[in-house]
């Protein structure tokens, strides 16, 4: 298998580690704020495959990186279940909120692969332009996040406030992640029959919950989806992103249904190279403001994940997406340092 982050998922130590960085594609590049211009709003971008293609190339290009992450968001879901979706300038994302048990029975009806066919050509058209030595990453938003925005119209200042559904309208919040589930289920094997090459489950909002609440609204939920994927498409890695769960992470990987985890920029490197790597190939962990940093700060907050994961298969990524401030200058830096050093 000549490609790297393909080879790593499987648990072989390359000599250099893969590296591609969260929300790789974005606002910080000036050819993406052209091609933004060009599609008129986000969305249009979203769903135009010749253009959506481009952006999910563009940062592989200018950097050479060894996997493209598909250009789409985990809004699509809500979007494709026939909630209306826009994205404010400078606000972020509105979504007509749902309100009751009533919505869900018209949802189920949906076919979100159908309805997102657009986003499964972009995945077709980004694999066909791609190298074989690139990987090409399909992904979506795990049901918990998914179901704050879709709760809440929008970003919420404390997603965790909603775990009170799970006290008071349990049935309702079970339901809701149930079907997302299932959505998710089908849009990631049709995302991966139209070519990508890895999954990953982003569970942004997954942090500040209290054990019971997060197994029931996230480890399982994920663990669910991963482990239908992979009967349905067997030898499809999987790599979850749950934000913020600290010292919980381990429960996530008690199934063995993921292949990869990413860290974010909060947990302690040196307790998941101790937890998680024996069990997993850990992913990421740089915190992205160091990139906007630069130089040798930046660096040296890399070197430590370097250090770390040197004796273990390690997939280099930051610990959450690039931010808008970042110069993209120093994203060529932190590949080049990557790639210089002396790993192993
Ligand atoms: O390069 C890539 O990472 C691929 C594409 C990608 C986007 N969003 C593009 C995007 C991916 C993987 C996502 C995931 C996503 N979207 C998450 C999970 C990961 C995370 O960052 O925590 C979440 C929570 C969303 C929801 C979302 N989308 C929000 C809250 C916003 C507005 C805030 C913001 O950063 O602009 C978006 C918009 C969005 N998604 C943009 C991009 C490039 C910016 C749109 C623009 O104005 O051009």
């Amino acid at each position: 298998m000549e490609n790297k982050l393909l080879r790593t998922l499987a648990g072989e130590p390359a000599a250099i580690p893969p590296i591609w960085m969260m929300r790789q594609a974005g606002r910080y590049l000036p050819e993406y704020r052209a091609l933004r211009a060009k599609a008129g709003s986000f969305l249009d971008l979203c769903l135009t495959p010749d253009l959506a293609a481009e952006a999910t190339l563009q940062p592989v290009r200018r950097f050479d990186l060894d996997a493209a992450i598909l250009f789409a968001d985990i809004l699509l879901i809500p979007y494709a279940l026939g909630q209306d979706l826009a994205f404010i300038e400078s606000e972020g994302p509105r979504l007509s909120p749902i309100i009751g048990e009533e919505k869900i029975g018209a949802f189920r009806d949906r076919n979100v692969v159908e309805r997102l066919a657009p986003v499964l050509e972009t995945v077709r058209r980004t694999r066909a332009a791609l190298s074989s030595d690139k990987a090409l990453i399909g992904f979506a938003g795990a049901p918990w996040t998914v179901a704050t925005y879709m709760l809440a119209g929008g970003p919420l200042k404390e997603p965790a406030s909603l775990r009170g559904l799970w006290y008071d309208r349990r049935p309702f919040l079970s339901a809701l992640i149930e079907l997302l589930i299932d959505k998710t289920i089908d849009y990631l094997i049709a995302q991966i029959d139209a070519g990508a090459d890895v999954v990953q489950l982003f569970d942004t909002w997954a942090g500040a919950l209290p054990w019971p609440v997060l197994d029931a609204v996230s480890v399982g939920p994920m663990n669910k989806i991963a482990l239908a994927v992979k009967s349905a498409r067997p030898g499809t890695p999987v790599i979850f992103f749950p934000r913020g769960v600290g010292e919980k992470a381990g429960e996530y990987l008690a199934m063995g249904s993921c292949d990869g985890f990413g860290i974010d920029y909060a947990m302690d490197p040196a307790f998941a190279r101790r937890e998680l790597s024996a069990r997993t190939v850990v992913q990421g962990g740089l915190d992205p403001l160091a990139v906007v940093a630069g130089g040798k700060t930046m660096t040296d907050a890399a070197a430590v994940y370097l250090k770390l994961f040197h004796d273990v298969p390690y997939i280099f990524n930051l610990g959450h997406g690039l931010v808008p401030e970042t110069p993209p200058e120093n994203v060529a830096a932190l590949v080049e340092f990557v790639r210089s050093s002396t790993w192993r």
